[in-house]
């Protein structure tokens, strides 16, 4: 099977949002260049679990320059772009991925990404790692090593790598500040907003808007909300997150309280049942509960479909459940990411980071894979730091430079007032 999407036919429309995800991705346009030179990744085979957006196109095209043969399957049934799947198709790439796919083609194209026998895994939730390690042990001896996107992936490695039986070496994208700090606090925060008005249409300001977990997705999305004027309550587990949240000046208290007041709910924890029947129970007519965590575990989805009486799709990604005593309650997206769901993921200058790291992660891989031991490892800090610097240079923003008295200042002891 050469590729899997929707409809080729989509093709031009995916050019042109690709060429438009480009501009806002210097970063990775720079990668891209010297790749082109040193061709880095030559002879790679790499196999690419992640969300098909524009920006991922960006990456791919980036990755193949680099001399890697990439294969492309989505990290989610739902968060495929089926422009962007025909647009990569028809530049020749192997791309199994269509919006809506169930469970069983969701894992039949990880299979085909996998049937490739990649040298180095690339993922956003770590399913590509997971199919391997439970379904695929022929494989290994052939992986250099793989790369993570997202925190919800992270957490599965190391809990692999804490049981000893993580295979090969996996770095963790996510772990880069310049990407959790900016994509996940951001990146999520401003599309799950967009996935939330695009899904509802709703006015926020003025509005109850509960987040569930003050992480870096969680600040994000307290903080656009909040600048959109709702009144926004924060729920948590951790003491030192649910003060932070408490100073920032967010209202903080258990769910089975916010469950009473809240219009919005969005979960963005990692967690899973965070909102559940008890917390149905409770809700206002007319609740709009949604999730922008990696998985679509963190609201009981099976207890509501089990209490409501009947439910219809009223829009696209909005679907009304009415509950025994007649209350409505609006689940967004099934659950799933809403800011990919229903609105096109992150925003593409924040993506540029992200992506270099990932781009920068394949060529790490290459050169040093074989020396890492089999476990989550970080990016080296001077590659992230550059990445910084050049993200600065192409927003045009300057800055200062350490005096030679500041340096000896910083690194002594003996200067006291
Ligand atoms: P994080 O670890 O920084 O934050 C998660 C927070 O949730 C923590 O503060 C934790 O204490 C809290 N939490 C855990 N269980 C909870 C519960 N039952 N109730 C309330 N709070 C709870 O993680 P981060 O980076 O914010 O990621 C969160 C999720 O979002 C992950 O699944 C991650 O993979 C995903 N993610 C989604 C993106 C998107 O595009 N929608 C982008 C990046 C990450």
């Amino acid at each position: 099977m050469e590729y899997h999407i929707k409809d080729p036919g989509l093709a031009e429309a995916g050019k042109l949002r690709i060429e438009w995800a480009e501009r806002s991705m210097p970063v990775l346009r720079r990668i891209l260049d010297r790749f082109k030179k040193e061709k880095p990744l030559s002879g790679t085979v790499l196999a690419a679990c992640l969300h098909v957006t524009t920006e991922t196109a960006c990456l791919v095209k980036t990755l193949a320059v680099g001399g890697a043969e990439v294969y492309l399957c989505a990290s989610n049934p739902l968060s495929t772009q089926d422009d962007v799947a025909a647009a990569l198709v028809s530049e020749g790439f192997h791309v199994y991925s269509i919006k809506g796919e169930d469970t069983e083609t969701y894992y039949k194209h990880i299979h085909a990404c996998l049937d490739v026998r990649p040298n180095i895994t690339m993922d956003d939730g770590a399913d590509l790692v997971g199919t391997i390690h439970s379904e695929r042990n022929d494989l290994v001896a052939g992986i250099i090593g793989g790369t993570e996107e997202t925190t919800t992936g992270v957490i599965r490695l190391r809990s692999m790598a804490a049981k000893k039986v993580l295979l090969f070496p996996v770095i963790a994208v996510n772990d880069s500040n310049t990407k959790h700090f900016f994509d996940n606090r951001y990146g999520t925060g401003q599309s799950t907003i967009d996935g939330i008005l695009r899904a509802t249409n709703r006015l926020i300001a003025g509005s109850w808007f509960v987040v569930s977990g003050y992480g870096w997705c969680g600040r994000g999305v307290a903080m656009r909300a909040k600048g959109m004027g709702a009144r926004v309550i924060v729920t948590e587990v951790d003491p030192l997150r649910a003060l932070e949240a408490a100073m920032d000046g967010y209202n903080v208290m258990p769910m089975g309280e916010a469950a009473q007041i809240g219009d919005f709910f969005c979960t963005v924890t990692g967690d899973i049942n965070v909102i559940r029947k008890e917390h149905f129970d409770k809700m206002k007519d007319g609740a709009i509960v949604c999730n922008s965590g990696h998985f679509n575990v963190e609201i009981d989805i099976p207890a509501l479909e089990k209490s409501a009486t009947s439910r219809r799709t009223i829009r696209d990604y909005l679907e009304e459940f009415t509950m025994p005593d007649g209350r409505r309650i609006v689940l967004l997206g099934e659950g799933r990411l809403i800011n990919l769901a229903a609105a096109e993921g992150h925003p593409s200058s924040v993506m540029d980071m992200s992506f270099a790291n990932q781009a920068l992660a394949s060529e790490y891989l290459v050169k040093h894979g074989k020396t890492l031991s089999k476990e989550v490892h970080k990016l080296p800090q001077a590659l992230d730091n550059e990445i910084a610097r050049l993200k600065l240079e192409s927003m045009g923003i300057r800055i200062d430079k350490l005096t030679d008295e500041q340096n000896h200042y910083l690194s002594s002891w003996e200067m006291g007032t």
